[in-house]
């Protein structure tokens, strides 16, 4: 077990057992930030146990603390408070890779170069990974753009590059911050399915940040709503469509609109809750 604070596991305060296996578990986590004039509290006692191989979405309004969460899990930010408590299988993998909002691709590199990095850092051979870099580069339908530039391709194009980059490193875990929202409508589907397509053979244990919350019952096995600033736990909500799934297909289906409502009733009050504190309403 390793955590992200260096304490051992023992000792620890339990929480809700899941049936699958925890790969993470988030134990009364705060981060208060000091700010000159003060403190803000980013994350206030934070709970959340995440089952090896699930999905789990994170919708919540803008500044609740979303980004700092996936920080302090993937090592980027100290927890003021609580623990973060990971399995990890296999030591000579990384544990988690990070894809943010923005492009996260090296612009000096070719998106060969940008897919093969991890496994380099790594030490992984050059013929493996190169094995793993064709696979990916096919996978997301840029085998004539292997040897491009990201100044080459398109936005959609890149964030692919990032998604192919974070699965070939094969990390335990994908902490994956918004990583679609500066996408057009059609390119943003587009790519969901590609993430579903690799996720749904790799089963990795995700961690999807998005304020859609159309993506998140497209993607997710389960969507933690949080409240607005302070960012605590609001509600836990399962996502039980079968997979493989289609974006489209999924939202033509009448429990689709039922979900996406009964999500929208509970983020509806944080949102404006956000709005207040921000003073625009
Ligand atoms: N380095 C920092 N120093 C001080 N305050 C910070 C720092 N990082 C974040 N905060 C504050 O912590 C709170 C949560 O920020 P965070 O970026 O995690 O929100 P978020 O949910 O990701 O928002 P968004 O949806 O807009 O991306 C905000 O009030 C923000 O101002
Ligand atoms: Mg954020």
């Amino acid at each position: 077990m390793t955590q992200a604070n260096g304490k051992t596991s023992e000792g620890t305060k339990a929480t809700a057992v899941t049936r699958a296996p925890a790969k993470v578990r988030i134990e009364g986590l705060y981060k208060i930030f000091d700010v000159g004039h003060g403190k803000v509290t980013a994350l206030d006692n934070v709970n959340i146990t995440i089952p090896d191989g699930e999905f789990l979405c994170i919708v919540g309004p803008s500044g609740c603390g979303k980004t700092t969460l996936l920080r302090i899990l993937a090592g980027l930010e100290t927890a003021s408070e609580g623990n973060i408590i990971m399995t990890q299988r296999d030591k000579s993998k990384p544990m988690n890779s990070m894809i943010f909002q923005e492009q996260s691709v090296f612009p000096w590199m070719t998106v060969q170069d940008n897919i093969a990095y991890g496994l380099r850092m790594r030490g992984v051979d050059r013929k493996e990974s190169a094995e793993k870099v064709d696979f990916y580069v096919r996978k997301i339908g840029l085998l004539k753009f292997a040897k491009a530039y990201p100044h080459q391709l398109s936005g959609g194009m890149k964030q692919r590059v990032s998604v192919a980059r974070a699965f070939a490193n094969d990390p335990e875990v994908l902490l994956m911050d918004e990583p679609f929202a500066a996408l057009d409508e059609q390119n943003k589907v587009l790519l969901q399915e590609e993430l579903l397509r690799i996720w749904e053979e790799t089963r990795k244990t995700v961690i999807f940040i998005t304020h859609s919350i159309d993506e998140a019952i497209v993607l997710g096995d389960r969507v933690i709503v949080m409240t607005a600033h302070p960012g605590r736990v609001k509600a836990d909500v399962r996502v039980d469509f079968p997979r493989p799934r289609k974006v489209y297909e999924l939202r033509a289906q009448p429990k689709y609109g039922e979900l996406a409502y009964k999500i929208w009733d509970l983020l509806r009050d944080e949102v404006l809750k956000a709005k207040r504190e921000e003073g625009t309403e």
